[in-house]
């Protein structure tokens, strides 16, 4: 029995995908072809250095479906997904990223189509639909913290979850229910060690009817599997970026004025989903890395239970 590459779940017919998954992500039910592989993404990078619209640390590109040929092409603009490869650096990082981004969408959060894709050097790439373009390629405006809070962006993690989520307060059409949302993925982030949640992995959207909301989730990732030593929060929380406790996101749910109530909902849900992340860590990435994770998500458990 094969589990589909984009939500993990498994397939009916022994393929490798959901017709309904790659319909979501591309708008068309076949498996696209990459023909490039992440040493000539890497070339391509470096000659329209400047040029391309979507700028970070790991090497990624902006990509669109060629209906007509099925084939993954690098555009310089419009691009409809971000396709981001195996860094050489970070063993499996596709495969994570996709992992929790599934995860993620299981315990309720708002997660863009994603999957995983081969490239001609048999390694797998991620590739997201971008929430700020249409199929067609329309675009909706999106900001990220970093220009909201006027931080230059080489100063990304000077800063605090306090003032993003009081950004999101200000700005949001319905800052409560976004504020939440935040909130859950604030303590999801510490729960599986993905200590990069700078502020530019935080957005909002703004479209033209003035709807501005907290964009859907995006960069999910356990940092923390490469990086043993990386703060636990790349934000400061309750002024603190190690040994967080729960009283330190009790502190933020009453800095940010969340309900009560609905604090108490969201860390029961997430204090309830240890099983359902364990069970999904299936066999996406190698025996040895899930092992890692499993002691990684289990201490971080251990941790919010501890007064
Ligand atoms: N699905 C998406 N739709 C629209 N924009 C997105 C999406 N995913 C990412 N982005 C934008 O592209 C930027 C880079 O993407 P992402 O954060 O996933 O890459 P990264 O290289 O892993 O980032 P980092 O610099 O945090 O390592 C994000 O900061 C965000 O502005
Ligand atoms: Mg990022």
């Amino acid at each position: 029995m094969n589990k589909c590459l984009c939500c993990r779940k498994t397939t009916a017919d022994g393929s490798y995908y959901h017709k309904s998954c790659l319909k979501k992500l591309f708008g068309s039910e076949k498996p696209p072809v990459i023909k490039f592989d992440t040493a000539d993404l890497v070339s391509e990078i470096s000659k329209n250095a400047g040029k391309m619209s979507i700028s970070g640390v790991q090497i990624k590109a902006s990509v669109i479906l060629n209906k007509k040929s099925n084939i993954i092409e690098i555009v310089q603009s419009g691009g409809t997904h971000i396709l981001k490869p195996e860094p050489f650096e970070y063993p499996e990082l596709p495969q994570n990223e996709n992992l929790f981004m599934n995860i993620a969408e299981v315990l309720g959060m708002e997660v863009p189509p994603h999957g995983l894709f081969d490239m001609p050097d048999k390694k797998k790439c991620y590739i997201i639909k971008r929430f700020d373009r249409s199929f067609a390629g329309e675009k909706t405006h999106v900001e990220d913290m970093a220009q909201l809070l006027e931080m230059p962006p080489d100063s990304k993690y000077e800063s605090s979850i306090e003032k993003v989520g009081r950004m999101i307060r200000k700005v949001s059409k319905r800052p409560f229910l976004d504020l939440i949302n935040f909130y859950e993925r604030v303590v999801f982030c510490f729960l599986i060690g993905n200590g990069d949640m700078h502020l530019k992995n935080w957005s909002v959207i703004l479209p033209e009817d003035g709807n501005i909301r907290l964009s859907p989730c995006y960069d999910l990732i356990s940092s923390k599997l490469y990086l043993s030593h990386e703060d636990e929060t790349a934000l400061a929380i309750n002024g603190k970026r190690n040994n967080l406790k729960i009283s330190d996101f009790e502190e933020l749910a009453n800095f940010l004025e969340i309900d009560g109530k609905a604090t108490l909902n969201s860390l029961n849900k997430l204090k309830s989903a240890k099983e359902t992340i364990i069970r999904i860590l299936d066999d996406e990435l190698s025996p040895e890395r899930i092992k890692k994770l499993k002691e990684i998500i289990s201490d971080r458990y251990k941790r919010l239970s501890e007064a």
